[in-house]
């Protein structure tokens, strides 16, 4: 019998309620869903790759077919890896569409064999992303109810444990 295998990547730096919004509903539509965490070294995430999977990890528990790994290479490669026919993204406003439509196109052209399927936010999310709540955290704005308990703890204890001193250097994860 062939198994339906969705994978759902991303940055996840770090994970927050829109995505888990997302991983709620497409859970139920695959056999196995792989949440896959990108290893990029080019690109400095505030944090590491074992802390996100860390972090995901108890958040996902209740799906019994949840798994929680990390990628690095083409994100094709990796599908082909664990036989997932289904990519998914959250799609929340017209800024993520010509990123996506060059990603799918892309990952067309690479393995035609992979579908990518979008799911659009609830309204309660779609305002979410990891990169604006960093930066609320840091200017000391309120983050809860945008992430999970656990994940506000962390960024909070993350963000406090940085140098403070001097102008952000161009290659911050903020
Ligand atoms: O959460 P993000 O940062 O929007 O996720 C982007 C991600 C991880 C899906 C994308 O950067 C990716 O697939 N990277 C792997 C490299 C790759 O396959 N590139 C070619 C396809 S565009």
């Amino acid at each position: 019998m062939n198994r339906r295998v969705g994978l759902y990547p991303g940055s996840f730096d770090p994970i927050h309620n829109g995505h888990l919004e997302l991983i709620d509903r497409c859970a139920p539509l695959f056999d196995v869903l792989y949440v896959a965490v990108l290893r990029n070294e080019s690109k400095q995430a505030l944090f590491s790759v074992e802390e996100r999977i860390e972090m995901i990890g108890p958040l996902v528990a209740r799906y019994a077919n949840c798994r929680v790994e990390s990628f690095s290479g083409l994100l094709v490669d990796f599908a082909r890896k664990i036989g997932a026919g289904t990519i998914v993204r959250g799609l929340r406003a017209v800024a993520d569409f010509d990123y996506e439509l060059k990603m799918v196109s892309m990952n067309r052209r690479l393995e035609s064999g992979v579908e990518t399927v979008f799911l659009m936010p609830t309204d309660d999310t779609i305002h979410l992303s990891s990169s604006l709540i960093k930066e609320v955290c840091v200017l000391g704005g309120d983050i809860s109810g945008l992430v999970p308990e656990p994940v506000r703890e962390l960024l909070e204890a993350k963000l406090a444990s940085r140098p403070q001193a001097g102008p952000r250097p161009a290659e911050d994860p903020l």
